[in-house]
């Protein structure tokens, strides 16, 4: 075993009870400020400090806040891998912690995720551009067309044929259910008959005309 450091950071140092949403960390006082950058390494803490229990008080995630706490007793940053990005990017926002010190193990991680989550929120932004923003004037029949099929918000019309259209996948669907059911013995046989066979025009016109629509 290695001697054991002397340790006066004892006498020279104070330990800061930090409160976030009612857990309790308490570190040392240079711990914090080793990152004089950064929301706890500064004099910016001062605002939340709590005169009566004599803490620190931030309304924060107390699972996240580990591992900020982590990152200033040993210079790493790692990436919650079951946080959302997001909450972790907001998290690091909120104590002024840039991300690019994530350590190498979890950059990886952190890059993928990111991207991933950038790429859906822009997916999601321009899906809902194309179908909810207003026609130009001069838009062909065949725009106005695609527009209405697309998102039957556009116009009553629009609205009207979602409708009928549901009605009628409905109502095959439905046939295509009953077909198979048992309609009760002919006199002459004695095995069951689907109703299928039994009234085999009638569903195969109404099938005809559901899929004609
Ligand atoms: C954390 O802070 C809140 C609000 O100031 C206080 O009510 C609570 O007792 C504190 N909890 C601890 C463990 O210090
Ligand atoms: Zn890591």
């Amino acid at each position: 075993m290695p001697k054991p450091p002397v340790d006066n950071s004892s006498r020279s140092d104070e330990i800061l009870f930090v409160n976030v949403s009612g857990v309790r960390f308490q570190t040392w006082k240079n711990t914090l400020d080793r990152y004089p950058d950064t929301l706890l390494g500064s004099s910016e803490k001062e605002f939340f400090y709590n005169e009566d229990l004599q803490e620190y008080f931030f309304d924060r995630d107390p699972e996240m806040f580990r591992h900020i706490l982590n990152f200033y007793r040993t210079g790493k940053l790692h990436y919650p891998r079951l946080e959302c990005v997001q909450a972790f990017d907001e998290e690091l926002a909120f104590y002024g912690i840039v991300p690019e010190i994530i350590g190498d193990c979890c950059m990886e991680e952190y890059r993928d995720r990111k991207k991933e989550n950038q790429e859906r929120l822009a997916e999601d932004t321009e899906a809902n551009e194309v179908t909810d923003a207003p026609l130009p004037p001069h838009s062909t029949p065949r725009e106005r067309l695609w527009r209405a099929f697309e998102n039957p918000h556009t116009s009553t019309m629009a609205l009207v044929f979602y409708y009928v259209t549901g009605f009628f996948i409905a109502v095959s669907v439905l046939a295509n259910v009953v077909e198979t059911v048992p309609c009760g013995a002919v006199a002459k046989r004695v095995k069951e008959m689907a109703c299928g066979e039994r009234y085999a025009l009638a569903f195969f016109c109404l099938d005809t005309a559901c899929v004609l629509i």
